[in-house]
């Protein structure tokens, strides 16, 4: 067998396997395992009537079109329903400002590429998405941490952060933030807070990257649509890069998301794409147009807002009932997680094993720190489990923290 370590670039050398997928792989081999660890849709809540009648209107038709290459921008009819979407949300896009990427997992690919060099600096925060952390770190840029609070981010810490980084010489290009119902935390950052990040942001001359796929998941009675309006909204000089996805409010398979960005980057960022894949699939984006334009997308949304927040309400009241007073976590305003801190003397990593064997799985919390802390912290999606797991699967994880407690 050849050793293939000495072909390797010195990036994929460096590279190790998400945790969150590790998690994955490891459930997959347990028999009915309950897993609070994906950050999965439901598929109950897929609008399956209505794109089986698309899908096969569209293939009935045998229009070539509908299987055929397209534009790396993404499809004109897509694009011109994108810009409403994001008018809705208070932001003005010409078509020239938006590219249709595969997955907004692909977008932040995409940004890393044009925006990173080697030994550049990200600032994001502590915690941040996994996803963004891999696709900065595949760049060979350095994610450095910073605090939040609760506005959003810590703006002394920032500041703290970047003058460090650039007394060293290390070049900050942009600080990366996801303010609607952060993965992991489901925090909500203020409005205010919004706008002084971006006052911030100009006044040091640092971009902003900007992550949105669970700001359309708001639950009522709790947050509001004018609360999730994005900081790309107040973007005067084009100091923001917007990303959304359909993945959570349509279906992930589809693999349609989006990037609203200045002109010159948008340009810069199709020519990574066109070597990337050439373009997103045609028919996945033609499936996600009809859904739009037949206004299946929008009429659901409020149904899946109340889907979710009931599987929060579940999650939570299990909690309460089986750990109420020994763990805690941020009530989320909307998304798909509860951030669960144990009592400081517990690690989520290694009761890992312990929850392994009670057949129960969440994401470590240590995953999402750029500074390897957070070892008391879980992150637990009640997006996918059905109610009746939701119950059963937080029964097995306090047995296994109280096991732990008591010994
Ligand atoms: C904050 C955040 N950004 C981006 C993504 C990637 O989404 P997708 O590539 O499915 O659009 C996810 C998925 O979980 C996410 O939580």
């Amino acid at each position: 067998m050849i050793d293939y370590e000495p072909f390797l670039s010195r990036a994929a050398q460096s590279w190790r396997g998400s945790a969150i997928r590790k998690m994955g792989a490891l459930a997959a081999r347990i028999p009915d395992v309950i897993s609070f660890a994906a950050g999965y849709p439901d598929p109950d809540v897929f609008p399956w009537a209505a794109l089986e009648e698309i899908a096969r209107e569209l293939l009935e038709g045998r229009d070539g079109a509908v299987l055929q290459y397209g534009p790396t921008r993404g499809l004109r009819s897509l694009l011109g329903a994108l810009r409403e979407i994001l008018a809705s949300r208070g932001i003005r896009a010409a078509e020239e400002n938006l590219l249709v990427t595969t997955g907004s997992q692909q977008g932040l690919d995409l940004v890393s590429r044009v925006l990173l060099d080697p030994g550049d600096v990200v600032v994001v925060e502590l915690p941040a998405y996994t996803g963004a952390i891999a696709a900065f770190r595949n760049a060979q840029a350095t994610p450095v941490g910073v605090r939040q609070n609760d506005d959003g981010i810590d703006l002394d810490d920032l500041e703290r952060v970047v003058a460090e980084q650039r007394a060293v010489g290390h070049r900050v290009r942009f600080i990366y933030v996801v303010p609607n119902f952060q993965n992991p935390t489901g925090r909500l950052m203020r409005l205010e807070g919004r706008r002084e990040l971006l006052r911030w942001a100009t006044e040091r001359s640092v971009l902003i990257v900007e992550d949105d796929p669970y700001g359309e998941l708001y639950f009522e009675g709790s947050a509001m649509a004018a609360e999730t309006l994005p900081i790309k909204a107040h973007d005067e000089d084009g100091r923001v890069i917007y990303l959304s996805s359909f993945s959570k409010t349509l279906a992930p398979g589809l693999r349609v998301a989006w990037i609203a960005a200045p002109e010159p980057l948008v340009e810069k960022l199709e020519q990574a794409k066109q070597a990337a894949d050439l373009m997103t699939g045609s028919l996945d984006q033609r499936i996600a147009f009809e859904a739009l334009k037949r206004g299946v997308w929008a009429e659901r949304l409020p149904a899946l807002r109340a889907h979710y927040q009931h599987k929060r309400v579940v999650m939570e009241g299990a909690l309460r009932a089986e750990l109420g007073g020994v763990v805690s976590w941020p009530e989320p305003r909307g998304g798909f997680f509860l951030w669960v801190a144990l009592p400081e003397k517990l690690s989520a990593d290694r009761l890992l094993a312990r929850a392994l064997d009670q057949r129960v799985i969440y994401v470590v919390g240590s995953a999402f720190f750029v500074d390897e802390s957070g070892s008391n912290m879980m992150r637990l999606s009640f997006s996918l489990p059905s109610v009746a797991r939701i119950e059963a699967g937080v029964a097995r994880l306090a047995r296994v923290v109280r096991e732990a407690l008591a010994g």
